[in-house]
């Protein structure tokens, strides 16, 4: 091992990552809910029903005079969203700004939780200065369909990689006092009328896809936990008992207190009885009509307590009925929270192709820079909007880096473009809560950018982007792709220091890019006729929109799974990214036997081919040869992100668990390891497999 310094302090971080949850508790769960059964017995009935809603929009509903504060909740996984719009301003006393981060699926894209858990800190800090108890994310839906408006609020396409984010993202947020809250639980992965959908998933690919992030969130630690808009095999998820009580509290073990997300139920008897603890911020109704059902008693107070008991057992958990609202201390971090989004646009920023021309040198060169986003930093929009302060443009940033080399014209004629050395073509999409947008660009953009590429050969595009776009027109002519996804505040400066080779990039898809949508398992996810902008008011015309299934017909061959056991190329594969540099795997090793009683050891030597440093992410896949069910050609279980210096290797080791080889057997209702032969996979990304190896199990 070369780099032993380096993976030392990884070795720190990683125990840091994996320690025990509960020391960001105050007490444990048991010793809360104790407190909580002794609160119940001095509130009134009214008291407790008071405390089946919200208050004013992003608020718990609070009785003061009882020890029960009203509790600050605020979004969004990037930063925290600034509220313009409170009905009730003088409830706290506003931060006056907050760090733009780049976007969740970016900070997939760096497969680095030690990273994960520095960027919640960052928002966890803010939002523990701002009298903010619960951070409404990490949101940790699967990239299935590449047209889902929010895509870029979560963490890709793969449960292990979102798994591993999502933990490390809990325990980072939760370690600075700031309660985290996992959405939207489960199988929200439209956002098309996202309040006429109803998910039709099966058992498998429920536990084996969508599950394990929530999973991971919650052995993490969790505090709270977000239903969703939709429903699951027919019932909305946040009145749903299977949802709730079956899914939530006894598969997964949840302890903590469940939400559901805004205006998303509509049977108060169901919600009361599904498990649900709260409903946001709660229809008007919800208060006479639940005592309606108590005098008739389809309710009974027993019902209320059971509802309410887990909101105020993590709120003594938690610490956050007795404790200083504000810990203004931590607004001096504030400027400093710029450097991790640098770090992570840096790390997330993905090179797609290459043909030489990256880094560019300006050399007295005359660059021209074209397309969108030269005055606006291109960020995800809805709940989860944060805007950020001293924010740096992508024209800033370039002027910054290639001084006088660069020229700006948002719509150059074919001549400007012809007669540049390079051309930087910035292009993308804005994404947004609540709409789907198609995969293909709008047609004059992807025209621009067909045109730019013929033009000029020495056309680099850049992309920004929540989510993947239809690249497959103009891919093969551009001379270098750099996917930048939603770089927050300053990231494009990380973006132009990858441009002039001063940083060299090193992020991974976190999800496939497919050809054209028509090659992705949701293609038809829309109901046929169906137009992608609502035009009417949403509200009125929701109820216009007939319920519609959103068929999960693929089952567990979600992503990559799905492209390579169907035989679909897709443009760029999952786990995809280039670097500046070139590496090599060899040398792997394991036993040919998995141990019984223990994980097992896999190690694999990384090289640094190439002439400079840089980091490559090495990824494990395994596969089971001869499945009894239909079973994906690989599946990822574990990766690792290494630096090395040029010239320069290190061993890297994994160690699996049994369980990594397991599928869930509809049959028994549980996990199965079958025994029989299985593959290992390394490689630098799904497509980019360097050495296999048998293990059997016995
Ligand atoms: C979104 C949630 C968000 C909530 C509060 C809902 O529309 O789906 O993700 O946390 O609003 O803003």
């Amino acid at each position: 091992m070369k780099h032993t310094a380096k993976m030392a302090v990884g070795a720190a971080i990683l125990a840091a990552l994996t320690g025990s949850s509960f020391a960001q508790q105050r007490m444990g769960w048991d010793e809360a809910y104790k407190l909580a059964d002794k609160k119940l017995t001095e509130l009134t009935l009214d008291e407790k029903v008071s405390l089946v809603r919200g208050y004013s929009t992003f608020f718990f509903n609070g009785v003061p005079a009882k020890g029960i504060p009203y509790l600050y909740l605020s979004d969004a996984s990037q930063g925290v969203h600034m509220r313009d719009n409170l009905p009730d301003p003088t409830m706290v006393d506003q931060l006056e700004r907050s760090t733009a981060l780049p976007s969740p699926i970016a900070l997939a894209a760096t497969f680095d939780p030690a990273l994960a858990y520095r960027y919640a800190e960052v928002v966890g800090e803010e939002c523990r200065a701002g009298g903010i108890e619960v951070l409404l994310g990490p949101g940790m839906n699967i990239y299935r369909n590449s047209q889902n408006g929010r895509n870029f609020e979560y963490m890709g396409e793969d449960p292990q990689l979102a798994s591993e984010i999502v933990a490390a993202y809990v325990r980072g947020m939760q370690s600075t006092g700031t309660a985290a809250c996992l959405k939207h639980f489960v199988c929200n992965e439209t956002e098309f009328y996202r309040r006429r959908s109803n998910s039709v998933v099966d058992e498998r690919a429920l536990h084996e896809i969508y599950l394990p992030p929530f999973k991971a969130g919650i052995d993490a630690g969790v505090a709270y936990v977000m239903t969703s808009y939709n429903r699951v095999n027919g019932e909305w998820a946040g009145q749903s008992d299977f949802v709730i009580t079956e899914l939530l509290r006894k598969r997964l073990g949840f302890r903590g207190c469940v939400m559901t997300d805004w205006t998303s139920v509509y049977d108060t008897e169901k919600l009361v009885k599904s498990g649900q603890n709260v409903e946001m911020p709660g229809r008007r109704e919800v208060v006479p009509e639940v005592h309606e059902l108590l005098r008739q008693g389809r309710l009974t107070e027993a019902d209320i307590d059971r509802m309410i008991r887990p909101n105020l057992a993590t709120g003594y958990a938690f610490g956050f009925y007795d404790r200083e609202k504000y810990d203004r201390s931590l607004l001096d971090r504030i400027p400093g929270h710029a450097a991790t989004v640098y770090e992570v646009a840096s790390k997330a920023t993905v090179l797609l192709r290459n043909n030489g021309i990256l880094p560019l040198k300006a050399d007295g060169r005359k660059i021209l820079v074209a397309g969108t986003f030269l005055d606006e930093i291109p960020r995800g929009r809805g709940s989860a909007a944060v805007e950020g302060f001293d924010n740096v443009t992508l024209r800033e940033a370039l002027a910054e880096a290639f001084g006088a080399a660069v020229i700006f014209a948002e719509n150059p004629d074919k001549q400007q473009i012809a007669d540049a050395d390079a051309v930087i073509v910035s292009i993308g999409t804005i994404d947004a809560e609540s709409f789907e947008r198609p995969f293909a660009l709008p047609t004059e953009q992807e025209k621009f950018v067909c045109e730019a590429v013929e033009t000029n050969p020495n056309t680099i595009v850049l992309v920004n982007s929540g989510s993947g776009i239809r690249m497959s027109k103009w891919n093969e002519r551009a001379a270098a792709i750099l996917y930048g996804w939603y770089p927050g505040q300053n990231g494009f400066r990380a973006i132009a220091d990858i441009l002039t080779g001063k940083v060299n990039p090193s992020g991974k898809l976190p999800m496939t890019l497919e050809r054209e949508f028509a090659d992705s398992p949701a293609a038809g996810t829309m109901p046929a006729g169906a137009e992608f902008y609502h035009k009417a008011p949403r509200a009125y015309n929701e109820r216009m929109i007939r319920l519609y299934d959103v068929d999960y017909k693929e089952s567990v061959l979600v992503g990559y799974r799905w492209y390579e056991t169907k035989g679909i190329a897709p443009l760029y594969p999952f786990g995809f990214g280039l670097s500046y540099t070139t590496f090599a795997l060899d040398k792997p090793r394991a036993a040919k036997v998995f141990p019984a009683d223990k994980p097992l050891k896999v190690t694999v030597t990384l090289t640094n081919t190439g002439a400079r440093n840089g980091e490559e992410v090495v990824q494990l896949y395994v596969s089971e040869n001869s499945p009894t069910v239909v079973r994906p050609r690989k599946e990822l279980k574990a990766f690792r992100r290494v630096e090395l210096a040029a010239g320069k290797s290190a061993q890297v080791e994994f160690e699996l668990d049994r369980s990594a080889l397991a599928f869930w057997d509809e049959a028994s209702h549980d996990w199965k390891v079958n025994p029989g032969e299985y593959t290992l996979s390394l490689g630098t990304s799904s497509a980019d497999i360097a050495a296999t190896l048998p293990v059997t199990v016995k």
